[in-house]
C-alpha cells in the first residue's frame, strides 16, 4: 500500500502571531510540494492566524496539544470541539507533554480517542528516554507505549491516524538517531500495530520518525523503507531550513512515482507486435 509522506512542523512554545505569520510566509514561497503533506503545528495562539494565512493552500494545520473533554472546568485547557475547523491534526503525548505535564499512556490515550471523535487526526508521539535506550530497552518501552496509548481506538480509526517515534535522547539535542535504528523501531512498531490491529491496518498507518531533524541529515533517512515522513521542531523554525527538509522528501517521492510508473506501465502490444521480425526476415 502506498502511504503518503507527511512532514510535520512543530513550533513548540515559539513565534508571536506576527512571526508567525512572516514564517508561514515564507514557508509558501519555498516549499514544492505536490505528493508530500506538510503540516504546520503552531502554538494555540497561532491557530487562527495561521488556519487564515493557508486556506487554499496545500499547508495543513495542526494543535500541539488538547484536553480530552468537550467542554467543562479546565482552565488553560483546550477542547477539540474548539479546535475542529480550525486543524486537521493535533500532535498528543509529546514527550514534553509526558516529562513537564505528568501525561500517562491512559490519557494520551484518551486525547487520541478525542481527536478522533471530532474528525481531528492525533499524531500519535512514542520514545524512550536515554537510560532506557542505553539499557536496550527501546523495543519494550516503545511497543508498551505505543499498545497503551492506542487502547482507545478501534482498527479502522488506527489505520488514520499518524504514529511518531521520537527518541528523547534525540528531541532538541542535535543528537539524531541513525536511520537504520530509526527504520528498525519504525518496523517494530509496524508488527506490533499488525498483531492488535491487522495487516490490513499496519500497512495503513503513516509511522514517522522525529528528533534533531535537519536539512543536512534528512536525505539519509531516505534511503530506508517504511519511515512515512519527519515531525520537526528546531529546524522548522527557520523556514530555509524548513523548505529543504519538505524538498528534498519531495523529490525522492516523486522520483519513486516515476520510477513505479515506468515499471509498471503496461507493454504496449502494437509496438511489440512491430519488434517482432517478420516471418520474411526469418528466411
Ligand atoms: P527537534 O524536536 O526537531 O528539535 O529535535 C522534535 C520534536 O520535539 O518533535
Amino acid at each position: 500500500m502506498k502511504r503518503q509522506k507527511i512532514v510535520i512542523a512543530n513550533w513548540k512554545m515559539n513565534l508571536t502571531v506576527p512571526e508567525s505569520t512572516i514564517v508561514l510566509e515564507k514557508y509558501l514561497k519555498e516549499i514544492k510540494a505536490e505528493q508530500t503533506e506538510v503540516v504546520v503545528c503552531p502554538s494555540m495562539i497561532d491557530i487562527y492566524s495561521a488556519e487564515k494565512s493557508l486556506a487554499g493552500t496545500d499547508l495543513k494545520v495542526g494543535a500541539q496539544n488538547v484536553h480530552f473533554e468537550d467542554t467543562g472546568a479546565y482552565t488553560g485547557e483546550i477542547s477539540p470541539d474548539q479546535l475542529k475547523g480550525f486543524v486537521q491534526y493535533c500532535i498528543v503525548g509529546h514527550s514534553e507533554r509526558r516529562s513537564h505535564f505528568g501525561e500517562t499512556d491512559k490519557v494520551v490515550a484518551k486525547k487520541a480517542a478525542a481527536c478522533v471523535r471530532h474528525g481531528i487526526t492525533p499524531i500519535v508521539c512514542v520514545g524512550e528516554n536515554l537510560h532506557e535506550h542505553m539499557d536496550g530497552l527501546t523495543k519494550l518501552v516503545v511497543a508498551g507505549q505505543v499498545e497503551a496509548s492506542l487502547a482507545d481506538l478501534v482498527a479502522k480509526e488506527v489505520a488514520e491516524i499518524v504514529i511518531a517515534y521520537e527518541p528523547i535522547w534525540a528531541i532538541g539535542s542535535g543528537h539524531v538517531d541513525t536511520p537504520k535504528d530509526a527504520a528498525q523501531i519504525i518496523k517494530n512498531i509496524r508488527n506490533l500495530v499488525k498483531v492488535l490491529y491487522g495487516e490490513k491496518v499496519s500497512e495503513a498507518v503513516r509511522i514517522i520518525y522525529g528528533g534533531s531533524v535537519s536539512e543536512k541529515n534528512v536525505s539519509g533517512f531516505l534511503t530506508e523503507e517504511g519511515i512515512d515522513g519527519y515531525l520537526v521542531a528546531t529546524a522548522s523554525l527557520d523556514p530555509v531550513a524548513f523548505a529543504k527538509i519538505v524538498n528534498t522528501v519531495e523529490k525522492k517521492t516523486a522520483s519513486r512515482v516515476i520510477h513505479s510508473r515506468i515499471t509498471k506501465r503496461k507493454p504496449n502490444k502494437k509496438a511489440e507486435e512491430k519488434k517482432k521480425p517478420s516471418r520474411k526476415a526469418k528466411k
